[in-house]
């Protein structure tokens, strides 16, 4: 599809019912998010969620999907050392049933992210905002100034060269994300990271109005102007796979 120059549609989900109708609804890749600790457990942060509830969820999203390709979260701090990473990989994969898994971070992740690809576990890597990191770093846009920028980009193009098969952006204005997108030969799916990105993601929660208080201004309620829950998912599969979605009022300009 990325070759092709076909957008790839990810929504996240988090149990079989809403995998199964994401999958019927077109949606090509399936993400088992953290955030599911703030829109399904309540929390104020993807901070708390635990390995063991990570597993739970995929393992309950997977009975529901048959084609989709599915991602799930390695949970804070796992990523922290090799063996934390290595092990939270491996229950996501053999007991959870996912296909790849993502994490957060540049730099301080590329060891980790080498490590896991060599043993064959495919790597998403997610770079901008980072919900992890929140509490040091708070929810902002990433890549406004030149240097911010520079670094985006030359993390992108380690966490490629480290193994990297797929890579989140998030929060990051249009322009950059393009440049970024152009340089990199993975397809890269942005949330509030413009049109141009590979494809996109968005939080189930968002897209269907459910979100509790403040929903991102990149996103979009797709239950506002369709009959049922399916049919929102239907049209969201079609905004983005059109380019309809992400219109201009949802970017993220310099
Ligand atoms: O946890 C999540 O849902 C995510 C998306 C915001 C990309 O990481």
């Amino acid at each position: 599809m990325h070759q092709s120059g076909e957008k790839i549609v990810c929504l996240t989900a988090y149990d079989a019912s809403f995998s199964h109708w994401l999958e019927q609804a077109g949606v090509d890749m399936i993400l088992v998010g953290d955030s599911l600790g703030m829109v399904v457990q309540g929390h104020a942060t993807t901070l708390p969620v635990t390995l063991d509830e990570m597993v739970y969820h995929t393992q309950m999203v997977q009975r529901g999907n048959q084609r989709a390709w599915c991602i799930a979260d390695l949970p804070f701090m796992f990523d922290a050392t090799l063996e934390g990473a290595l092990n939270a990989a491996s229950r996501l994969m053999k007991e959870g049933g996912a296909n790849m898994v993502k994490l957060e971070g540049g730099t301080r992740v590329l060891e980790v992210v080498s490590q896991l690809s060599v043993l064959g576990i495919p790597v998403c890597g997610h770079l901008g905002l980072l919900p992890q990191s929140v509490e040091k770093h708070g929810y902002k846009v990433v890549g406004r100034d030149d240097s911010s920028a520079e670094k985006l980009l030359a993390e992108a193009l380690a966490l490629q060269a480290h193994g990297a098969e797929i890579l989140v952006l998030e929060c990051v204005p249009s322009k950059l994300a393009k440049h970024i997108t152009d340089q990199l030969s993975i397809p890269v799916i942005g949330i509030g990271a413009g049109s141009d990105t590979s494809g996109q993601v968005l939080v189930l929660h968002d897209i269907l109005g459910l979100t509790v208080g403040k929903t991102p201004m990149f996103s979009k309620n797709y239950l506002n102007n369709s009959a049922s829950i399916q049919a929102a998912l239907q049209a969201f599969v079609s905004e983005v796979k059109s380019g309809k979605f992400p219109a201009s009022h949802h970017e993220i300009t310099l």
